[in-house]
């Protein structure tokens, strides 16, 4: 069966079509087109929600053609249209949610609905070994930062959520005050090859029971401050000492809370997803991590690891296979936790 899916939670537009073989579980990806407005925010520093909507807007219908395009799969092949409807930003959610209602209706096509954290985690069942449930799963991104207990495709349970920004928003927000554009990301997994990880001891967050969750405000703030107060005294600052010592406060803080989890759960599998799945500091930590303590580790191709629709087909195909179709009244939510079952960790 081929499967169109399509994503449009914040400020990528993304379509991708999938062939896939559920007995043998092949799939094979023939297109993953994502646009992005990201040029346009860059301006203001971070994602304006308005701007946003309208590029999808604009872009939603070529890029979907384009999937289709370089598929080489019409309409008319297609078995099931997967789209995201929650969370993200409210507007260019709604976009993707009405484009895909549209489409799978005028066209008689099955219609399933993704969540997006439940899709960052599935990029990882596209790859050659994929890892199956259960299993622990990070989601670092610009939005999210989650610890989630994977129990099966279907069933999820969050153990552990930011109390305030997102690894990706202090990323974003401790490179801009460098001066890097957004989203910095990238930028400061360069940069901090660059500095010394020790030049400069920023706050760990501490969150003082033994709750799994986490907290980067403080850090932020403390990169902020560190900033400021070495431009009010005249004094130059060492930017890649800065990003580098940032990424360490970072990635010292995801393994002391992977190590909990670790002892309280004994997993077997780790999983790494999301924008920030990208970085190559947190990959290396956690990799090292898991081999130390007879964990597979699993992380999605840097492609596949920021918002694009091939990870919404590769949830959806579990929507389809369990039946959880939806008709023109889907509507789009902007927050819903990973779990809506579980009323223990749930909003
Ligand atoms: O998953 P994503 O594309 O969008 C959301 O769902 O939020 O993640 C985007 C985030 C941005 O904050 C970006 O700066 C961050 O991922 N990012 C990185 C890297 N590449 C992208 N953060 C750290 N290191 C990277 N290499
Ligand atoms: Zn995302």
């Amino acid at each position: 069966m081929y499967i169109l899916g399509l994503e449009s939670s914040c400020d990528e537009t993304s379509a991708a079509v999938i062939y896939t073989d559920t007995e043998k579980n092949i799939n094979k990806i023939l297109s993953n087109i994502v646009a992005s407005s990201v040029n346009e925010h860059a301006l203001y520093g971070g994602v304006v929600p308005e701007i946003a909507s309208r590029a999808h807007i604009e872009a939603i219908s070529n890029v979907t053609y384009a999937a289709l395009n370089e598929a080489g799969v019409s309409l008319s092949e297609i078995g099931c249209i997967a789209v995201t409807s929650r969370p993200g930003l409210i507007g260019s959610l709604l976009v993707g949610v009405n484009f895909a209602k549209s489409l799978a209706y005028a066209n008689g096509i099955p219609l399933v609905s993704v969540h997006h954290i439940k899709g960052h985690i599935a990029a990882n069942y596209l790859s050659d070994n994929p890892p199956k449930p259960p299993f622990f799963a990070f989601v670092v991104s610009g939005g999210h930062t989650s610890l989630i207990d994977v129990k099966s495709y279907d069933d999820m349970e969050t153990v552990g959520v930011t109390r305030d920004d997102a690894i990706g928003e202090a990323f974003d927000k401790a490179g801009r005050v460098l001066g890097l554009s957004y989203p910095c990301g990238a930028d400061m997994d360069k940069l901090a090859y660059e500095g010394d990880v020790d030049a400069i001891k920023f706050p760990l967050a501490a969150i003082k029971d033994d709750s799994l969750d986490f907290s980067f405000s403080g850090l932020k703030t403390a990169v902020i401050n560190y900033v400021n107060r070495m431009t009010m005294k005249g004094e130059e600052i060492n930017r890649a000492d800065v990003a580098a010592s940032f990424t360490k406060t970072v990635c010292d803080s995801v393994i002391k809370k992977t190590e909990m989890a670790y002892e309280r759960y004994k997993f077997k599998k780790l999983v790494l997803s999301g924008g920030v799945a990208a970085n190559s500091h947190l990959r290396r930590v956690l990799s090292e991590f898991c081999e130390k303590n007879g964990i597979s580790f699993y992380c999605p191709p840097i492609s596949l690891c920021g918002d694009n629709g091939a990870m919404i087909v590769a949830q959806g195909k579990y929507e389809y296979l369990n039946g959880n179709f939806e008709t023109t009244a889907l509507n789009g939510k902007a927050s819903e936790q990973v779990c809506p079952n579980r009323v223990n960790s749930c909003e």
